[in-house]
């Protein structure tokens, strides 16, 4: 793997190759400890040029627990913000020796740009651009649903497996989800089945062609679908900048229609997960009662985020799944 930009860039035997490595990584997180050798003296540079606090710290983390060095570039406070152009920005890194850059951006193509560009030799991943994609936040999705759902039991780890046959029910605000476009691309890829629910105004144009069904009634879904996972989606307040606005009514209407709430977790099958990629808008998409049930995996989607970031990482620096820890 040379660079990840989109969970359209994996076949399934590579995203299978992926999560299997993540697995190889997550068994080495439960030792006292967690750091290994394999990319010592590598530099992996965080750029982000949006907030996040999840995916920044997770990737810091993964190349951390890999023994490079990171270097974290945030737009605020830097030359980005006296106007300093992409173009710049990687020239600088390159003459620092970067060998991986993560880069976030509001702007949908970003990552292909820095990538594709001749600007820099470095790996680039991308760590979400505008609404376009979030490769590593599908992957450890994927992953998450992996442990849970197929092969036997919690703590199996369904080696060599994809997710056929799974059934995963998308809801909320697709519209400005990146995670949900990774997300229908890579859970396709993997063999799963994928439905996107949400209200009309918040299903995007074109989104016929997507490996995926679409439906506007949640209640519908639940009880005739019958989901195992259930991955609630942010309402990205901050995007929901067109004219108007008005995506919805009022946020009680979209709760009720569309919210997580007890009512609904009881209507789950035994074995049925709920993710959410956070940040979590408690009470709007999902109600605090589900969000700390005994279903909810969010947290679990954190700690299994640091195994999959480590296993890209690997791949792209360390250039195979040769060599993993054992
Ligand atoms: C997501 C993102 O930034 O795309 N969050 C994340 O990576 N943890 C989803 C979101 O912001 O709603």
């Amino acid at each position: 793997m040379r660079h990840l930009l989109s969970a359209k860039d994996l076949d399934r035997a590579e995203a299978i190759t992926v999560l299997d490595t993540a697995a190889a990584m997550a068994a080495t997180q439960s030792r006292q400890v967690k750091k290994l050798p394999p990319l010592l003296g590598k530099t992996v540079v965080n750029l982000f040029f949006e907030d996040s606090t999840r995916t920044r710290i997770s990737f810091e983390a993964a190349a951390k627990r890999l023994s490079a060095d990171v270097i974290n570039f945030a737009a605020k406070g830097s030359s980005l913000s006296k106007g300093e152009s992409l173009k710049d920005t990687a020239q600088t890194l390159q003459a620092m020796g970067a060998d991986a850059v993560i880069i976030r951006h509001s702007a949908s193509g970003a990552p292909q740009r820095l990538a594709t560009s001749g600007w820099i030799d470095a790996g680039v991943v991308n760590a979400g651009d505008g609404t376009h994609q979030h490769p590593t936040q599908a992957l450890l999705d994927a992953f998450t649903i992996r442990r849970h759902l197929v092969g036997s039991g919690q703590d199996a780890r369904a080696t060599g497996q994809g997710l056929d046959g799974v059934r995963v029910a998308i809801v909320g605000d697709v519209l400005h989800s990146r995670v949900a476009r990774s997300n229908v691309d890579l859970l396709h890829t993997l063999g799963a089945e994928v439905v996107l629910v949400a209200p009309p105004t918040l299903v995007p144009v074109g989104v016929e062609t997507w490996p995926c069904t679409v439906s506007y009634d949640l209640d519908a879904v639940l009880t005739d679908l019958r989901p195992d996972a259930v991955m609630m989606l942010r309402i990205q307040h901050e995007r929901m900048t067109a004219a108007g606005g008005g995506y919805f009514p009022s946020a009680m209407e979209y709760s009720r229609r569309y919210g997580l709430d007890a009512r609904r977790l009881g209507a789950l099958t035994d074995r049925a997960i709920v993710l959410h990629p956070g940040p979590m808008n408690r009470g709007l998409e999902i109600s605090a009662a589900a969000a700390d049930s005994e279903r909810s995996v969010v947290l679990e989607q954190v700690t299994n985020g640091v195994a999959v970031r480590m296993a890209v990482l690997y791949l792209i620096l360390a250039g195979s799944a040769e060599g993993i820890p054992a």
